[in-house]
């Protein structure tokens, strides 16, 4: 990042849209209520609640992802119940167990190699039902976009809707990237909601500074959301500033121009590499990451002049992520270096 080169380590590495800090400024001007009873947070929340499938006051805005997957989860576990979620989910490897420390909540892991939950991944940890030892499945808990940069399609999110409503489970969707699927789909954000009983929808991966909302789907949940985001610390007192992040990405689908374009580029980066020898795709990029399977020593030589995750130590599997803006020149000047290294390293 300090060669002034773009970073490909994660779209979290990219600064913040100028719309969204316009929207900032704006938001800034005077004094209003705070906690969300001010002007601005009704109207976004109005709009995302339309633009999604919901009701406005089924719309929670927080600060961050895990805070969301917690406060999500918490309004459908009970302390003997337990999520279903594939293994190296976010919520299995990357948010510290603040599900399982916070909540007190078990997640039964199970092995995704696409990172995508079927209904037969599901029905296998359906084992123990009603049977006082063991605790019982409650949630299944995905992400559109996977860990993995996979996306389900519509089709996949409504067998898995079905098998969730056939065993008595509810469907949590951790929509940290969820512009992006929806534009890897072409798409609304609304019918990827529509599947689930509760979501996140983050956006600041796509270009906000740091702004996310947990969103209610099934009326039936929910009901004590609002003093559950107090008491898990993700009330914003100066609510404005988040609902102003989303106003932003809200307006003129800016959201949707982000995702498509972070995803372009993955798709450029994916498709540019695909004939270099010893690079092998891992997994399709199908939204703004690429995980490719590189020689090891490849990874090495990059790695002085590039910022990227190894993803997968032992099977040498890299992520290469983009972000909202990154030009195709990064993208070029990346293939370019990864093109130069690799025949450097086939040749000597
Ligand atoms: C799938 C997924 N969920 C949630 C998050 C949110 O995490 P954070 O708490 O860092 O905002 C991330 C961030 O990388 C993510 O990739």
């Amino acid at each position: 990042v300090t060669s002034g080169r773009k970073s490909f380590g994660s779209d979290n590495h990219a600064g913040a849209h100028p719309a969204v800090l316009a929207a900032l400024t704006i938001a800034n001007a005077g004094d209003v209520p705070s906690y969300g009873d001010d002007p601005l947070t009704a109207r976004v929340s109005t709009a995302l609640a339309e633009s999604l499938g919901t009701t406005p006051d089924r719309v929670y805005f927080v600060f961050n992802g895990t805070g969301a997957n917690v406060i999500g989860l918490s309004l459908m576990l009970r302390p003997h119940e337990a999520a279903i979620c594939p293994v190296g989910s976010h919520l299995d490897v990357d948010e510290c167990g603040a599900a399982e420390r916070v909540l007190g909540n078990k997640l039964l892991t199970v092995p995704a190699p696409d990172g995508k939950l079927t209904p037969e991944l599901v029905r296998s940890r359906l084992n123990g039902l009603r049977d006082t030892h063991h605790v019982q499945p409650r949630v299944v808990a995905i992400s559109q976009v996977t860990e993995v940069g996979t996306v389900y399609t519509l089709a996949e999110l409504a067998e898995l809707r079905r098998c969730c409503q056939e065993h008595g489970l509810l469907l949590y969707l951790d929509g940290a990237r969820l512009a992006n699927a929806a534009a890897a789909l072409g798409c609304s954000l609304g019918a990827i909601a529509a599947h689930a009983d509760v979501l996140s929808f983050g956006v600041t991966k796509n270009g906000a500074l740091g702004a996310e909302a947990v969103i209610i789907m099934n009326p039936e949940v929910g009901e004590d959301a609002r003093f559950r985001r107090k008491q898990l610390m993700q009330l914003g007192s100066k609510m404005r500033f988040i609902a102003a992040q989303f106003d932003a990405m809200l307006s003129d689908e800016l959201w949707l121009h982000n995702a498509q374009h972070a995803n372009a580029m993955a798709r450029r980066l994916a498709d540019n590499v695909a004939d270099i020898p010893g690079i092998r795709l891992d997994q399709p990029a199908a939204a703004n990451a690429v995980f490719a399977e590189l020689p090891a020593e490849l990874i090495t030589a990059l790695r002085q002049d590039w910022v990227f995750h190894t993803w997968d130590e032992d099977r040498n599997v890299v992520r290469w992520m983009t972000a909202f803006d990154t030009t195709p020149a990064d993208v070029d000047q990346f293939v370019a270096s990864i093109r130069a290294n690799a025949s450097a390293g086939v040749s000597g």
